[in-house]
């Protein structure tokens, strides 16, 4: 017997400045408070003016004990980094990062071809093991994200799995779910999700029920625990970015783009960027 999932809390992503002067759409944070463990923030971008300004980016900073998933629906992210990488995130493309003990980046967002950009970047924690560890990434490419469907619904699988289909992101220690899923008018979803897991839903277009809960867009709702989510879109369909993940159950101490365990581990990682001792390895990143 399932125990499904519904609606535990609703959050109203609010609208914050980063980088260089990026407005955003914000739904969680990193907090000492730890409330989405092993989930940290997601932020929601576009950048149409007049609402989110001219298109700005975010020029090199540093990041240490997290992941950050860059996943992008229009338009594309350039990315340079310390170790060397350089690369654009298109439309569709998703890159999982494991910052380890330390990455410096930028990241800029470019508009498509429709004159877009619309994406998502999801922090994800890594454990007090491997937040001094090496820095990887998986980049996954559009086509190489498999996408399910079948009567009405269509699920793009990141991590996870759907109905056997696996996301080719994998051995990351969160063991996340990630997927993107469009339900047109009507359509109904059926998702295991591993009890005790901690499950997030991003609704960003359209409207529904999430548990027999209704819910519509822009929203981060909160599940209940259980181990299924059940969703049926309105007469507007709906998509969501479906999120779930284990928790780790460790003290956090964020700071700005670092989130370690204790606050002297985030005096080090200050002391090593003064230092220049933050990268292990490769060159500083060079501007052009
Ligand atoms: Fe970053």
């Amino acid at each position: 017997m399932s125990t499904p999932r519904s609606v535990l809390a609703s959050i109203d992503p609010q609208m914050v400045i980063e980088g260089a002067d990026v407005k955003l759409r914000r739904s969680i944070s990193p907090r000492v408070s730890n409330l989405y463990d092993p989930f940290l923030l997601f932020d929601h971008f576009a950048f149409n003016d007049p609402v989110e300004g001219p298109i700005q980016g975010f020029p090199t900073h540093p990041h240490r004990g997290i992941e950050t998933v860059t996943y992008m629906l229009e338009g594309n992210v350039r990315h340079r980094d310390s170790l060397g990488n350089t690369g654009i995130i298109g439309p569709g493309d998703v890159q999982w990062m494991t910052s380890g003990r330390g990455i410096l980046h930028e990241e800029m967002p470019r508009r498509g071809a429709d004159g877009v950009i619309y994406g998502f970047q999801l922090w994800v924690n890594l454990p007090a093991a491997l937040k001094m560890g090496h820095p990887r990434y998986q980049e996954v490419s559009a086509a190489q994200i498999p996408a399910v469907e079948q009567d009405g619904v269509k699920v793009r699988v990141v991590a996870g799995e759907v109905r056997g289909v696996r996301g080719p992101v994998t051995e990351i220690a969160a063991d996340p779910v990630y997927m993107d899923v469009q339900l047109q008018a009507g359509a109904t979803f059926a998702q295991p999700v591993p009890a005790g897991h901690t499950g997030l839903v991003y609704l960003f277009e359209g409207s529904g029920t999430l548990g027999g809960d209704a819910v519509s867009a822009l929203r981060m709702l909160v599940l209940t625990d259980g181990d299924e989510l059940t969703a049926q879109a309105g007469p507007d369909g709906m998509r969501f970015m479906l999120m779930a993940g284990a928790p780790f159950h460790e003290p956090i101490m964020p700071y700005g783009p670092f989130v370690m365990n204790t606050r002297e581990e985030i005096q080090q990682a200050l002391v090593d960027l003064r230092n220049g001792t933050f990268v292990d390895a490769g060159s500083a990143l060079v501007n052009e």
